[in-house]
C-alpha cells in the first residue's frame, strides 16, 4: 500500500483539517485535542464526503436533580463532524456514530516523522 506525504503537520492548526487526493482516494485529516487523526472521506451510511462536513464539539442536553433539562451545552472534549449529506455526526476522535455506534469512520494510517505527515489509506 502506497504511503503518501502530506506535508507539515503544523499546516493543520488544532481544530483544523486538511483534505488531500492520494491517488484517487481522499483522506481528511483532523487535529484534535493535539492528536492528528485521518479517515476516509467516505461516509459510513451512502459514501457522502464526511470529512468536508461541519465541524462541532458534541451537543449535550445536561438533565438537572429535578428532571429538568438546561438546554442545550456543548461538551468541548468531544469534536464531532456532520456529514454534508444527511446529517449523521461522528466522534473525530473514535470515528463512532453518535446516532448510529455500529457505524464508524473508516481509519486511514497515518504517521509523523520529523514534522511531516504521512498516510496510508
Ligand atoms: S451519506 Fe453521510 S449521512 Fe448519509
Amino acid at each position: 500500500m502506497t504511503e503518501f506525504r502530506i506535508g507539515p503537520a503544523d499546516q493543520i492548526p488544532e481544530g483544523g483539517r486538511l483534505v488531500v487526493d492520494c491517488d484517487g482516494k481522499e483522506v481528511g485529516v483532523f487535529r484534535v485535542k493535539g492528536a492528528l487523526h485521518a479517515w476516509h472521506n467516505t461516509c459510513p451510511h451512502r459514501q457522502g464526503p464526511i470529512c468536508q462536513g461541519r465541524l462541532y464539539a458534541q451537543v449535550i442536553e445536561p438533565v438537572a436533580a429535578d428532571g429538568t433539562t438546561r438546554l442545550l451545552a456543548y461538551d468541548e472534549d468531544a469534536q464531532h463532524i456532520v456529514c454534508p449529506w444527511h446529517g449523521y455526526e461522528f466522534d473525530l476522535q473514535t470515528g463512532r456514530c453518535q446516532g448510529r455506534p455500529t457505524q464508524r469512520l473508516r481509519p486511514a494510517q497515518l504517521r509523523e516523522e520529523a514534522g511531516i505527515v504521512y498516510v496510508r489509506p
